[in-house]
């Protein structure tokens, strides 16, 4: 069967995450987590001392980036695909507010997202890849046969996301995870590079009221579909 590329891409904490890692799993192809590559590039700077207050130092960190290797380890018992920065395990780490909140300010550096965006589109040159992001049907991989757009309330994004924190023994409370979604919304909204925004052939997935399953039920569908038409 000929193989394809899904770009997913949609707001923070819109479980895009989930529904691309599965879709991968449930068709036999690569999963790729571009934010990942995002969120380990911000632990960099930030155990460098390159964040200060929320501002970054992107000289030193446009100068430090041909040093610092982002790959990731196949699923291990728990599942999860781990994230390795130079090398260390750093999937439990990446997830922690401290990087959430510097993330997208680190995102908007043209440098960063050029290094990244050249990684990610190499894992596409063999397609059988799914992957999730913000800018993955509009930069990444334009010209992606299947690309979906993520979209849910903040405050539905919001719940979710603080379950996943308080499942993880993280202590938070919902305003402020509310407000790390909605800071984050209007950075990767407006940023003048690579913006986050619905690719015009994108097939848009409100999931507010949808299950878990309804919504892997709804890909798998427009999957079969698409490589069915080609
Ligand atoms: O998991 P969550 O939806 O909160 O975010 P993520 O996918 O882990 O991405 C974290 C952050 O990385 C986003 O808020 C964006 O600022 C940035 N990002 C990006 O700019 N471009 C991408 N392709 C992926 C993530």
């Amino acid at each position: 069967m000929k193989k394809i590329v899904v770009a997913i891409d949609g707001y923070s904490s819109s479980g895009k995450s989930t529904m691309a890692r599965e879709l991968a799993r449930r068709v036999g192809y690569v999963y790729v987590d571009s934010g990942a590559m995002y969120r380990a590039v911000t632990l960099y700077a930030l155990e460098h001392g390159m964040i200060e207050n929320g501002k970054v130092d992107r000289e030193r960190l446009a100068a430090a980036l041909p040093g610092i290797s982002i790959t990731f380890e196949p699923a291990g018992a728990d599942g999860v695909q781990h994230t390795l920065l130079n090398g260390r395990d750093v999937e439990r780490e990446i997830r922690d507010m401290q990087v959430s909140e510097n993330v997208s300010r680190v995102a908007e550096i043209p440098e960063v997202r050029e290094r990244l965006v050249r990684i990610q589109q190499e894992y596409g040159v063999r397609k059988g890849i799914v992957m999730d992001g913000r800018d993955i049907g509009t930069t990444v991989f334009p010209d992606a046969e299947m690309k979906v757009f993520v979209d849910a309330s903040p405050e539905e994004r919001a719940r979710r996301r603080l379950l996943e924190l308080e499942q993880k023994g993280e202590k938070v409370n919902y305003e402020e995870v509310l407000d790390n979604i909605r800071t984050r919304d209007r950075i990767d909204t407006t940023r003048a590079v690579s913006p986050l925004r619905k690719a015009d052939d994108a097939h848009v997935l409100d999931n507010d009221h949808m299950t878990h399953r309804e919504q892997s039920e709804w890909l798998l569908n427009l999957f079969h579909t698409i490589v069915n038409e080609k």
